[in-house]
């Protein structure tokens, strides 16, 4: 299939996802709209129709918690969104927004690299009406994320679940979450087996093959955490309930510096100074990374804000410390060979969600092995900005043609290539679009 054909048929997924104001992440298995899935998809979107790629972000705005704080999920208004409903409770927060029920936790802050984005596309006048409208709103994102969750004050936020991260069942987070025990009920389901009986009523393996998602006991683990959350009606202090799993997630934590560049950026533009603690609290983000490099290993992982731990299990993570664009040459030098390492994140089909010589890869398994395309466009835009350019090139080539061949699926074997979860997903088509528009322009 030729590059125009490609973009053709991500652009047909595009238009049938659309809901209106929103795109949903795929028919199905995704009803709602999801925050960073949006942010990729308005990436994406704003090739073809820039106005509809700025009503994709401003239609996040809707959800904004009063707080600041921008929820992962905003629920659709039907059958389906009213269960959901029910099963978040965001109501239960005085911060939840009034006219719309929203999930209680948040996804990776990607919403200032959208709005960037499109301010590309558009000429001076409009970009800073553009920027105006944003900026307040990426701003008390940002200043919520380091008052409410910077719980040390070193400049890493942490995530109180790993639906926040984006990478629900990440290695890192699952070994931590096996560590911490499991609830008495949850013991009691797998040790009668009655797990078998509850994966019958999933309705998630109805779109996808069971192999390719959460086990049903991790996926009652992640349920238990919710409901500890929803419990506390959302308020996470992290120093009354130091028993509460927190990570100060290597994933989230790069978004947030390069978001932080971008915020910068925006309020130049406008000519507005940002106020001075929040650019102290950045220039520590990005001095607090470095906490989370292992000279042992040579890596970057995720740590445990509770026991101040580096969680020494290696996932993609590992490799986004190039998209925050904040560490020395030398530090971007070493993550490019293990991007070029066959034991590690070098395969046929690259980039694998987890590296191959991992215990814990799977090569099917969602955030356990395979390849994902927006990890891949995060470490793309990171290595054109270190200067390996043809790095860059031979990944965004290699996205492309993945897609190309096993058709606009939410993810792939990093082996095989073959498909699996969702098909038709949006950010898997939005991102193949704007890397296909890149690859035209350079
Ligand atoms: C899954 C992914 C998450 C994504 C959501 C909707 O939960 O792990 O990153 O935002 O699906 O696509």
């Amino acid at each position: 299939m030729s590059d125009d054909e490609l973009y053709q048929k991500c652009l047909d997924v595009l238009v049938e996802n659309d809901r209106g104001s929103h795109t949903i992440p795929a028919p199905g298995l995704y009803p709602h709209q999801w925050l960073w899935d949006s942010c990729f998809i308005a990436i994406g979107q704003r090739h073809y129709d820039v106005t509809r790629a700025q009503q994709e972000l401003k239609s996040l705005l809707r959800g904004q918690w009063h707080n600041g704080m921008l929820p992962n999920m905003i629920l659709t208004r039907d059958f389906i969104g009213k269960q959901s409903a029910s099963f978040w409770q965001s109501d239960l927060s005085i911060q939840s927004p009034d006219d719309y029920a929203t999930s209680g936790i948040t996804q990776p802050p990607m919403l200032a690299e959208a709005v960037v984005k499109i301010g590309d596309k558009l000429a001076k006048d409009e970009r800073l009406t553009w920027y105006k409208l944003m900026y307040p709103h990426i701003l008390a994102f940002h200043q919520w994320l380091y008052k409410e969750r910077d719980f040390d004050k070193s400049g890493l936020v942490s995530l109180v679940h790993p639906w926040e991260s984006g990478l629900d069942n990440t290695p890192p987070w699952m070994s931590e979450i096996y560590s911490h025990g499991m609830p008495i009920w949850i013991k009691i389901i797998e040790v009668t087996r009655l797990d078998k009986i509850l994966t019958r009523f999933r309705t998630d393996t109805k779109f996808a093959l069971p192999g390719e998602r959460l086990s049903t006991i991790d996926g009652l683990l992640l349920y238990s955490m919710q409901r500890k959350l929803r419990r506390g009606h959302y308020k996470v202090n992290n120093k009354k309930n130091p028993t509460n799993i927190a990570i100060a997630d290597i994933n989230y934590n790069c978004i947030l510096i390069r978001a932080n560049h971008h915020l910068k950026t925006i309020a130049k533009t406008l000519n507005k100074p940002l106020p001075k603690n929040l650019i102290s609290q950045m220039k520590k983000s990005e001095e607090s990374l470095e906490q989370l490099w292992d000279p042992y290993t040579n890596q970057y992982y995720s740590k445990n804000t509770n026991t101040n731990k580096l969680i020494k299990v290696s996932s993609i993570g590992a490799l986004l410390p190039l998209y925050a664009g904040s560490i020395s040459r030398d530090r971007a030098k070493g993550l490019v060979e293990l991007l070029k390492s066959n034991h590690l994140f070098n395969t046929d089909f690259p980039v694998p969600s987890v590296p191959v010589n991992s215990e814990w890869f799977n090569e099917r398994l969602y955030w356990q092995g395979p390849t994902w395309i927006n990890m891949n466009w995060l470490i793309i835009d990171g290595l054109k900005r270190y200067g390996y350019i043809e790095e860059a090139e031979r990944l965004s080539r290699q996205s492309i043609s993945l897609v190309s061949k096993s058709g606009v699926s939410e993810y792939f074997s990093p082996r095989s290539g073959r498909s699996a979860g969702a098909i038709n997903f949006s950010w898997t088509s939005a991102l193949t679009i704007d890397l296909i528009a890149l690859n035209k322009n350079s």
